[in-house]
């Protein structure tokens, strides 16, 4: 089972391979905006996974689209709900809570 550390807070959280980041951070109670409930349509979501980056799916055409429109976007950029686990642990900075 992957860690899942929430940066600023530095919160661990104990995630399941294969959900979302999105799913694994509203899961254990934690804020992220996600006002399109994770269709990559509204980019609220908006990560930087600062850890764990060769560990969790590859970024698809759809979240690229998005990522694109996007102002402050950097290499590190995901969309927590685009981005799945893998097995290894992953660090993230979130950018938005609600
Ligand atoms: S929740 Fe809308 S893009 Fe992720």
């Amino acid at each position: 089972m992957p860690v899942l550390t929430i940066m600023p807070s530095g919160k661990n959280i104990e995630a399941a391979e294969g959900v979302s980041i999105l799913q694994a951070i509203l899961g254990a109670g934690e804020p992220l905006l996600h006002k399109c409930d994770g269709k990559a349509e509204c980019g609220s979501c908006h990560i930087f996974v600062l850890e764990g980056r060769k560990s969790v799916s590859k970024i698809q055409r759809q979240e690229n689209e998005k990522l694109d429109t996007i102002v402050g976007v950097g290499s590190k950029s995901r969309l927590a709900c685009q981005t799945i686990l893998g097995s290894e642990n992953v660090t993230v900075e979130v950018l938005s809570f609600n």
